[in-house]
């Protein structure tokens, strides 16, 4: 495969949790991703850059090597990569909000657990032995690391280990194998990464270009625009209550003294129990509507 020198490069991976979400967002930041027939790369036809299609566990060091200048990636691979010194070439850009899991160590249901101490001397399979010692060594514990490619779940009634330190997302394949979680590792979810690689100037521009377009989706995929009614004096609280919203317009509301419409660009989620708390505060015609477009 060449590479186009003159291109940005972003690894994505192929298949699996992020995948979508990736070219999701790159979608929503305005690349239209080029349907061809390679399966390893996609051009974008309208903005100079390639996507990369790698395994997830690839990407840190596509990136760190600086064959791609950026990559989505979970933080679970990215940390994992970066406790291996001579991997770390790159830096976290932005928290992409999708993706989330936690890397946790689960033990058999009837197994007696009583915190950290319980895994001294044990024995723990994972896939994520540097983050599973960098935390047994936070907590002072000597354990055996048991180093698996998949299938970690089938370890402790293979009789190969008695925990287990894996991904988490629904919870699912932990109880499908009769385990619970008892620690949490690390808390993940997916990020855009950037090598710090030094590369030519007029790529770093590419790369800044790119980055205030995907920091714009992100600005308002949780924003929302909310609109609603208000006595004047469930003002105060009501917007005390408005999630992430700085100076919201408030206007008196016609032929009804006493009665205000208030209008804000909420920049967290608004959650139905949001609505519920802005409503016991007094508020009516609670209104809530997408923002399309956004540049701070
Ligand atoms: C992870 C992990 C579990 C599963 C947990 O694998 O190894 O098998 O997801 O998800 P759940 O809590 O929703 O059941 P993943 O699909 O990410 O594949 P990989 O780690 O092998 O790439
Ligand atoms: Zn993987």
């Amino acid at each position: 495969m060449l590479i186009d020198e003159s291109r940005l490069h972003i690894a994505i991976q192929k298949s699996g949790r992020l995948a979508d979400h990736s070219r999701g967002l790159l979608r929503d930041a305005g690349l239209r991703i080029q349907n061809g027939r390679n399966d390893l790369t996609a051009r974008i036809e309208n903005f100079p850059a390639d996507l990369m299609f790698v395994r997830d566990d690839d990407i840190p060091t596509f990136v760190s090597d600086g064959v791609c200048e950026f990559g989505i990636v979970g933080e679970n691979v990215l940390q994992e990569s970066a406790l291996d010194e001579r991997e770390a070439r790159f830096e976290i850009v932005a928290r992409l909000g999708f993706g989330r899991c936690s890397l946790r160590i689960a033990a058999p249901e009837e197994a007696v657990y009583s915190g950290p101490d319980s895994l001294a001397g044990a024995r723990i399979a994972t896939s994520y032995p540097r983050l599973l010692r960098h935390f047994l060594d936070t907590h002072g514990i000597q354990a055996d690391i048991v180093k698996m490619r998949g299938a970690v779940e089938l370890a402790p009634r293979l009789g190969i280990a008695g925990f287990i330190c894996d991904l988490v997302s629904t919870g699912a394949t932990l109880e499908a194998n009769r385990l619970r979680a008892v620690e949490t590792v690390l808390d993940s979810e997916a990020v855009l990464v950037r090598t710090t690689r030094p590369g030519p100037e007029d790529k770093a521009e590419l790369g800044t270009r790119l980055l205030s377009r995907i920091d714009g989706v992100l600005a308002t995929r949780d924003s929302k625009y909310i609109m609603l009614n208000a006595t004047g004096e469930s003002l105060k609280q009501i917007t005390a209550i408005l999630p992430g919203a700085e100076a919201p317009t408030i206007v008196p509301l016609h032929g009804r003294p006493g009665h205000f419409a208030v209008h804000a660009v909420c920049q967290e989620s608004v959650f139905w129990e949001t609505l519920q708390r802005l409503k016991e505060a007094g508020a009516s015609a609670i209104l809530v509507v997408p923002i399309e477009k956004m540049m701070l």
